[in-house]
């Protein structure tokens, strides 16, 4: 007896047997990160004022009360602009940098965590869908018939992941540096005292957020034991495995949280240092 196997005919753009709103999960991917594009490519735009400097709360803004927030937009500041700019490491733009050309803080920096997103596992199967309909979502028609995947040039770009997690994690102890200064209130007189207002636990939550995710990374996942063949056999990397696997399994979850709340700690600090909002002290000693 012979048997035939007849392959099932491709399906035509958006043709699917689904009977779900399969069509939801791509259209809020596309609005949510669009709409974080967007504004923080306006942010980051806002450091080229050389006159205000909005996105620290600190110094001599009257509105600071002593606080010293650095938006996570802007951190590590390497070049300053504003004279109302926290002192960056390495002071004041030089003059070699062309006056036609603006320049923010911003722009040195955002690439790593903008590159890091970009090429993380989870974010790629959503924007892909998302922005590229490719596929518009499971189980329905793509609006092409060959499949060339991230093997070749331009997609085999994406596996630079594993680099952009090493830089990312620097900025994880950046951040947190931030988060402890954020700890700290200068007085009239100058002093510093240890408190809590609500503008260090926003600094706190984002680095906490920020930590969750990147430390579920697929890639870490594979470094810090994945790649054995027997973890068993090396405890350290088992549990290091077990730990970044825990992160991992609500990878999706981590990556949204801690997308909204980067960018509303930028708004946060923004708003604080405008004085639109005003941050509650809870406590100082
Ligand atoms: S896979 Fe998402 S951050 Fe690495």
């Amino acid at each position: 007896m012979t048997y035939t196997s007849v392959l099932a005919k491709q399906r035509r753009f958006g043709e699917t047997t689904r009977t779900d709103a399969w069509w939801i999960q791509p259209l809020l991917v596309f609005l949510g990160f669009s709409a974080f594009i967007a504004y923080s490519t306006w942010a980051a735009l806002q450091g080229t004022d050389t006159v205000h400097c909005y996105y620290w709360l600190g110094g001599y803004n009257p509105n600071a009360n002593g606080a010293n927030y650095l938006s996570p937009f802007f951190s590590p500041e390497l070049f300053s602009v504003s004279p109302d700019a926290p002192p960056a490491v390495f002071g004041t733009l030089p003059a070699i940098w062309p006056g036609w050309l603006p320049f923010s803080p911003a722009f040195l920096m955002m690439w790593v965590p903008a590159g890091f997103r970009f090429t993380c596992y989870y974010y790629r199967g959503a924007y892909y869908k998302a922005f590229w309909a490719d596929p518009i979502n499971c189980a329905v028609g793509e609006p092409r018939k060959t499949y060339l995947g991230e093997r070749y040039f331009p997609l085999i770009i994406q596996n630079i992941h594993r680099y952009f997690f090493y830089l990312a994690v620097v900025f994880i102890f950046i951040l947190a540096w931030d988060a402890w200064d954020a700890l700290w209130f200068v007085d009239a007189a100058g002093k510093q005292h240890f408190g809590i207002a609500v503008g260090s636990l926003v600094l706190i939550v984002n680095v906490y957020l920020l930590g969750g995710y990147t430390f579920g990374c697929h890639s870490f996942r594979h470094l810090i034991g994945g790649f054995l063949d027997s973890k068993s056999k090396v405890p350290v990397c088992a549990k290091g495995y077990s730990c970044v696997s825990c992160l991992n399994h609500r990878h999706m979850l981590w990556a949204w949280m801690s997308l909204f709340w980067v960018g509303f700690t930028d708004i946060y600090i923004r708003l604080c240092a405008m004085g639109v909002w005003h941050d509650f002290r809870i406590f100082t000693f």
